[in-house]
């Protein structure tokens, strides 16, 4: 296994060019492709074709659905046709729509022949803090419990995992039965990086080592003059986060 492996890059990029241009710099230095609102609604869904040409082998598509269950069931048998490594749903939507979306990638991946997307459902947005979820959204306690709600709501339904702030990995880690449910998190920032608008990050070292699986990486690696140099050196950051962790 390459090292960065467990590095996702969002290609948070305007154009398709830019994106394959990343990509084809980066290489496996990078485990996972992250293809989000901006990507799609600009290029369209085609653009996977064009970064699975560059190198993009494992696609994760940042489709945050959000639906009634039919809906999101009919759009995961779309979604399971494009062979993407993984989709993203929010747990807000309730345990049945969950379970609609798994057992529809499920079955349309049996009919195809073909391995289903990975599932992770988005707990809290690290946005909405803990007066929003109280005053304007009416959930009691904070941002942190009803993540962890919400990943325990996700784990029972079927997914594979949840996006989740690493501040709330270890609660996560320590309150789903599943050990192999997976934590991806965003907000991670290199020691000595700019932080940007991420408020609450962690080092790649005490992500891993609070149970992050995966991390999301953006502006510290493409912002970077060597963009390959800084996707190794989080990659060696990891690894020890991953001792510590043992
Ligand atoms: O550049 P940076 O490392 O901040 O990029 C983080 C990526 O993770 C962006 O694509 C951002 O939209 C996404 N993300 C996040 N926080 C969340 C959910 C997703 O930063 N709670």
């Amino acid at each position: 296994m390459q090292p960065g492996s467990r590095i996702i890059l969002p290609l948070d990029l305007p154009t398709v060019d830019q994106a394959c241009n990343a990509v084809s710099t980066l290489g496996d230095n990078v485990g996972v492709y992250k293809v989000g609102f901006e990507l799609l609604y600009s290029a369209g869904i085609r653009a996977l074709d064009e970064l699975r040409s560059s190198g993009a082998d494992r696609i994760f598509l940042d489709a945050k659905l959000h639906d009634i269950p039919n809906t999101v069931a009919a759009a995961m048998r779309a979604i399971t046709r494009l062979h993407v490594w993984c989709v993203t749903v929010h747990a807000s939507g309730g345990k049945a729509m969950l379970e609609a979306a798994r057992e529809a990638a499920e079955q349309e991946a049996n009919l195809h022949q073909i391995t289903r997307p990975k599932l992770f459902a988005v707990t809290v947005l690290t946005s909405i803090s803990d007066t929003v979820l109280n005053n304007e959204l009416l959930v009691e306690g904070t941002a942190k419990t009803h993540a962890v709600h919400l990943a325990m709501l996700a784990a029972s339904a079927g997914c594979d995992g949840v996006i989740a702030s690493p501040h709330e990995a270890r609660a996560i880690r320590n309150a789903v039965p599943q050990p192999d449910f997976l934590i991806v998190t965003p907000g991670v920032r290199p020691a000595n990086a700019l932080h940007g608008d991420q408020a609450r990050v962690m080092t790649p070292a005490e992500a891993v080592a609070a149970g992050s699986d995966y991390l999301v990486v953006g502006r510290p690696i493409l912002g970077a003059d060597d963009p390959v140099a800084a996707a190794q050196a989080i990659a060696a950051e990891m690894v020890t986060g991953c001792h510590s962790h043992s």
